[in-house]
């Protein structure tokens, strides 16, 4: 249960906190720590928050829960800080103090945060916990270079770019880090294959296009996979790479170039920013983890191989797995290179970020090497003691039929061509709709909506998932009108928009605000949310929570909107109402803004 308004929530938890002194004293000498416990009421019926704290006290005090709760109470009565918070406490069940905020404070926070850009959402303080001058890093999207970007990118750059958007809006500085796979094997394969099969690649920009450069890429692994010959040249040709023979580097660097310039048509479709950081940028800083590891008497040579042996982890065999950091033939490992960035991501600045919490977005597959490599910078002393590493994992994308998401003929799915195909069917969606309701509009009208809301399915089905589930891909589902989609959410908006059109200034006489139906009310509590839910995200880092808050707004909008009279109601209450109408589309508008979802005033 989401809690509202966080400022009233604090001024309350002082109230609590002063009406339990002398009960917490007797409890705090019987070695019990004063807690009220305040939480979100469990159902509107209790009012809006709940006070469990009386129910552990019994036992220290010897007394009825219910008669400590009732001293509470007849304290709080005392309080006049807490008279003008809330109504009349009551006490329900063993000893539940519930509470219920004062109506006239409810309407004032409405009131406050009408004319408020932040819509009462607080931005941190440079003396805050990770205050304002320290980086967030959020590593996210991150395809490999002269591979396809595949749904698995697609999920990290979508879910990724959302938290970060979260994060910025609170006023973290967030780094948005492309940790792009631009130093691993596959070119070792490539460059050996290319210059068998097609030198002129190496040579000159955009001889092939990307998807050659994909197929030139699979042959290659086929051969590497099957010719021992070609394995070892491949393995010297990474090392070349990576000891900086000129050659290798050009041919590296056009490689590189190319699959830069296909990602970027991908984020600029969905705007979203990244700045390019792949793990060829912490070579330099390879040797140092190894050396370092050594020092700090954590490496174990093992049949030629440097590694670390991890704690509690173990293999089929029962001995404990070893985290490689650096192979026999001298060859760094995608562990060594995400050790080197997490040293220089909490480093000080210059020759580091100065972050103090580094969020890791990728596919639930990759578990067990950020919980090894996260253990290794631990034991080695690499995490400050007040840095926090995260793994935000995520599901596979399924198609409709359970399986892995593949084209009729078998093959991935280029991004591209899902977004394409996004675009059209909510375009044949959109005329579809506009031939029933005889409406004409012209081609540009067609094209902006559709792309809107083509590209505003595809995130926000994948955001309102729960993010450590599989998620079935499906347009149908995502394009649909009614539930918790995209274009449910958008009509909201679009609706209220409409309203204005009709209404006129919605914010005219709001001056003094007066709600008198249950309807009201409940939009009222909903709008009061919004600050709880993204501290939540902050935390927690599960956008599929703020899509639940904006589904549930959008409802309890539309419920409020078709049984309470707005544009026909008399004054007080008509610009009051539409004062809710402008609150509630300001805060659909900023909601999807944190998802990367851009609304229309039409659709
Ligand atoms: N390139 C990797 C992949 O495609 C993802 C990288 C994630 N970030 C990291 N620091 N390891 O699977």
């Amino acid at each position: 249960m989401l809690r509202i308004a966080q400022t009233l929530h604090s001024q309350l938890l002082a109230a609590m906190e002063r009406a339990f002194p002398e009960a917490a004293a007797q409890a705090e000498a019987a070695g019990k720590p004063l807690d009220p416990q305040l939480a979100a009421a469990s159902k509107p019926e209790f009012g809006d928050f709940q006070a469990n704290g009386a129910l552990p006290l019994a036992k220290p005090l010897g007394q009825a829960p219910r008669q400590i709760a009732a001293a509470i109470v007849e304290q709080l009565a005392a309080d006049p800080g807490f008279a003008e918070l809330c109504e009349a406490p009551q006490i329900a069940g063993p000893g539940f103090i519930n509470l219920t905020l004062r109506p006239e404070l409810l309407a004032a926070e409405v009131e406050a945060r009408l004319g408020d850009p932040r819509l009462g959402v607080p931005k941190i303080g440079a003396g805050d916990d990770g205050g304002a001058g320290t980086p967030v890093i959020v590593d996210f999207s991150s395809p490999n270079i002269a591979k396809e970007m595949h749904v698995g990118h697609l999920r990290s750059t979508i879910i990724g770019d959302s938290l970060a958007r979260v994060l910025e809006f609170r006023g973290h500085p967030v780094l948005r880090l492309n940790h792009v796979g631009d130093w691993g094997t596959q070119f070792g394969m490539l460059i050996t294959h290319l210059k068998q099969v097609a030198p002129q690649v190496l040579e000159t920009a955009d001889a092939v296009d990307l998807g050659d450069l994909v197929a030139f890429y699979r042959q290659a692994k086929q051969r590497f996979d099957g010719d021992e010959a070609f394995q070892t040249t491949s393995r010297e040709e990474v090392v070349k790479l990576q000891g900086g023979d000129p050659i290798s580097r050009k041919a590296w660097q056009l490689l590189c170039d190319q699959s830069r310039r296909e990602f970027q048509t991908i984020y600029d479709r969905l705007d979203i920013r990244l700045s390019e950081r792949g793990e060829s940028f912490y070579n330099p800083y390879l040797e140092a983890v190894v050396t370092g590891l050594d020092a700090s008497g954590l490496l174990v040579v093992d049949e030629g191989a440097r590694c670390v042996f991890l704690e509690g982890v173990s293999g089929k065999d029962g001995n404990p797995l070893p985290v490689i950091v650096q192979k026999t033939d001298g060859g760094f490992n995608y562990a060594t290179t995400d050790l080197a960035a997490i040293r220089y991501r909490f480093g000080a600045a210059p020759g580091g970020d100065g972050a103090r919490r580094v969020i890791y977005v990728t596919d639930s597959g990759q578990a067990n090497h950020f919980a090894g490599v996260f253990q290794v910078a631990r034991r080695a002393g690499w995490i400050p003691a007040d840095g926090r590493l995260e793994h935000v994992p995520f599901g596979l994308v399924q198609g409709e039929d359970g399986k892995k998401l593949k084209t009729r003929s078998g093959d991935t799915v280029r991004l591209k061509d899902l977004l394409d195909e996004a675009v059209e069917r909510s375009k044949a969606d959109l005329c579809r709709r506009l031939q029933e309701e005889e409406r004409s509009e012209d081609e540009a009208f067609i094209e902006q909506v559709a792309t809107t809301v083509g590209l505003a399915a595809v995130k926000y089905a994948d955001l309102s998932q729960n993010r450590n589930t599989n998620y079935q891909f499906s347009f149908d589902r995502m394009l649909a009108l009614q539930g918790n989609t995209a274009p449910y959410l958008l009509y909201a908006v679009v609706r209220i928009a409409g309203i204005a059109r009709k209404g006129g200034d919605m914010r005219a006489a709001s001056a003094a605000l007066h709600f008198s139906e249950p309807q009201e009310w409940a939009l009222v509590r909903e709008l009061l949310k919004l600050d709880a839910v993204i501290a939540e995200v902050e935390e927690e880092l599960l956008p599929n929570r703020l899509c639940s808050y904006l589904f549930e707004l959008s409802q309890m909008f539309n419920r409020f909107y078709d049984q309470v009279p707005v544009l026909k109601a008399e004054e007080p209450s008509r610009s009051s109402r539409l004062a809710l109408c402008s609150l509630t589309a300001d805060t659909l508008k900023l909601g999807l803004g944190l998802l990367g979802i851009a609304t229309l005033e039409r659709m």
